[in-house]
């Protein structure tokens, strides 16, 4: 076993929008960074594990109007429904907050002015679309109208799903708001902006996306397209609109009465705020986390489509208000259902609360989850058959076999003790193929989990299952449990076998146990009476006493479930 010094981790999911569920697509986020996270753990790495409720802006407002709370009133209903649908899937964040916080105002506020202070705000005038009957500026999603450049309808004002243009919500072609159906005026007003465009953040960024392991070779393909200059060498990143006029659901900008932070300003910030609250409780110093030269990692996982705002804004706004910069950005894919998209329109949209009312098992989605991601920003399906048949296959079939192979003979014939199978050398039962391949696979799996490639964990995984089904196969417990009578010698290697198979089991829980943390539990507590929670290097020095018998840690997947979310698909 390698011996390694303990990181110092600072972990992040993005922060969900609190107007509306948290369907299946966002769980490929929440369960991709819990499990990282409680690999981290496992290895003992000091690991906090932070995100918080997206709280304002527009929709929020607008929600909360249409349903006539206030909005701090659907935002306290929202965060209840979010933390109640992520512990039922066993995401377990150390701090799940909100950036509607003090510490939030505080925290956006002051960065803001350390970025005023080193000149890189200004005041523009701009035009944007403005809806008369509801005295608002309208966002580029509120207003629709017909593309300007195919002219197909019903399109909103940021981009055309038809031809795939986009363009200012001010060049559609008789635009109408959404909200009163009314034609809207331009009008002018001053904006705050966040000079991303000036050479100083520019260079800092083409630097830091460079350096090593900052990000997906992917993303950063992407990136050097926003980053890349036009024919007189000026880079194509444009300065940020960071304010927004009222009504608006946020934070009032310092001394500029009348004006908002815009949502995206005040949201990563929010990570910061959901750390800062947790230090509070948690007697640790806040400062230690984000100063420039912090000797913790800042690991930010996100989903594809917010990769500018975590890769580009983000590290700038914090470099130049003198915190320390993320260490690195994990961007995944989208989920598709049954090969289409989710969407509410097309009927394919599951929430986790639909999933889990249907009373489908959270563990089995978040193996499929696991074993679909490889750490890149491809997309990834759920497919409801193959989703049946992996579960099936690989959880019931191969690893809790190993478990139903072999319990009841230790139960039956040695009152449920496992014996120290490494201290027996008298008996002619080989092993060594078994310890090779898991010797080998243990360091792959640690490789893969790190590198967010669980797709490979769990092939190796089972790889290693079917190992140690194969061992049972050899040496059949069931023909030595028959021959004891005549023979005591088949009573030992009986034994030997049980021992060595449960042993190797164990070792496969503590593999999979980021996955399958509820089942991993199970396993500890009930069957193996192991009261502290194994850790990764108890792979190497596991010992099995006992036993008891315990039944249906995972049931199968049966075309009834399927029925039962297929109806909402
Ligand atoms: N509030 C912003 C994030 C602010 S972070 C400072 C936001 N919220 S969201 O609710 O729309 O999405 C939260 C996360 O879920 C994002 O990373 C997003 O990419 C991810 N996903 C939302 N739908 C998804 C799928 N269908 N598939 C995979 N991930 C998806 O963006
Ligand atoms: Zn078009």
């Amino acid at each position: 076993m390698l011996q390694r010094k303990k990181r110092k981790i600072f972990v992040t999911s993005a922060l969900p929008y609190a107007n509306g569920p948290i369907h299946l697509g966002h769980l490929v986020e929440y369960v991709q960074t819990d499990i990282w996270v409680r690999f981290q753990k496992l290895l003992s790495n000091f690991t906090v594990y932070i995100c918080a409720d997206d709280a304002h802006g527009t929709p929020i407002m607008l929600r909360a109007q249409k349903e006539k709370i206030t909005p701090e009133e659907l935002i306290d209903k929202v965060w209840k429904e979010h933390t109640r649908d992520f512990s039922s899937f066993f995401i377990a964040f150390d701090s799940y907050f909100t950036t509607h916080s003090e510490e939030n105002r505080e925290l956006s506020s002051k960065i803001y002015k350390n970025l005023a202070d080193k000149g890189l705000v200004a005041v523009k005038k701009i035009k944007q679309m403005f809806d008369t009957e509801k005295q608002m500026f309208l966002p580029d999603r509120f207003i629709k109208g017909e593309c300007p450049k195919c002219m197909a309808k019903d399109q909103f004002g940021d981009a055309c799903e038809v031809c795939g243009a986009t363009y200012n919500p001010t060049e559609l072609v008789n635009p109408k708001s959404e909200l009163s159906g009314k034609t809207p005026i331009t009008k002018e007003s001053d904006h705050h902006f966040f000079l991303l465009s000036n050479k100083k953040c520019v260079s800092f960024l083409k630097q830091w996306t460079t350096e090593s392991g900052r990000l997906q070779s992917e993303a950063l393909n992407k990136i050097n397209e926003w980053l890349k200059s036009d024919s007189t060498g000026k880079s194509m990143l444009t300065d940020w609109d960071i304010s927004r006029d009222p009504p608006y659901f946020g934070f009032e900008i310092p001394d500029e009465p009348m004006k908002f932070f815009y949502v995206w300003l005040d949201a990563p910030i929010g990570y910061y705020a959901s750390l800062k609250n947790w230090c509070k409780k948690n007697d640790k110093n806040f400062y230690d986390f984000v100063k420039p030269d912090s000797k913790y990692e800042q690991v930010h996982f996100i989903g594809k489509d917010i990769l500018y705002f975590h890769s580009l804004f983000w590290p700038a706004i914090l470099k130049f208000s003198g915190y320390r910069v993320p260490t690195a950005i994990y961007a995944h894919g989208f989920l598709t259902i049954n090969g289409k998209k989710m969407s509410k329109s097309k009927g394919t949209y599951i929430t986790a609360e639909e999933y889990i009312k249907a009373g489908l098992n959270p563990e089995w989605l978040r193996y499929y989850i696991a074993a679909k991601l490889n750490g890149t920003m491809e997309d990834i399906d759920l497919n409801l058959e193959d989703f049946m048949n992996k579960i099936n296959s690989d959880l019931v079939g191969k690893y809790i076999n190993i478990l139903s192979r072999t319990s009841g003979f230790v139960t039956k014939f040695f009152e449920g003790k496992v014996i120290d199978y490494t201290t027996i050398n008298n008996i002619n039962i080989n092993i060594s193929d078994l310890e090779k391949k898991f010797s080998k696979h243990i360091i792959d799996i640690q490789n893969n989990y790190e590198q967010r490639n669980t797709s490979r964990v769990i092939r190796d995984l089972v790889s290693l299952m079917d190992s140690v089904n194969l061992f049972i196969d050899d040496n059949k417990p069931w023909i030595l449990a028959k021959k004891i009578a005549e023979n005591p010698i088949e009573r030992e290697s009986l034994e030997y076998v049980l021992a060595v198979s449960l042993n190797y089991f164990a070792k496969l829980t503590i593999l999979i146990k980021p996955i399958l943390p509820a089942v991993a539990l199970r396993v500890e507590n009930e069957v193996f009476n192991i009261q502290k929670p194994w850790l990764w290097e108890d792979i190497y020095n596991l010992e099995i006493k006992s036993i008891n018998p315990v039944g249906h840690l995972i049931s199968r997947v049966d075309q009834n479930d399927l029925q039962k979310i297929n109806n909402e698909v």
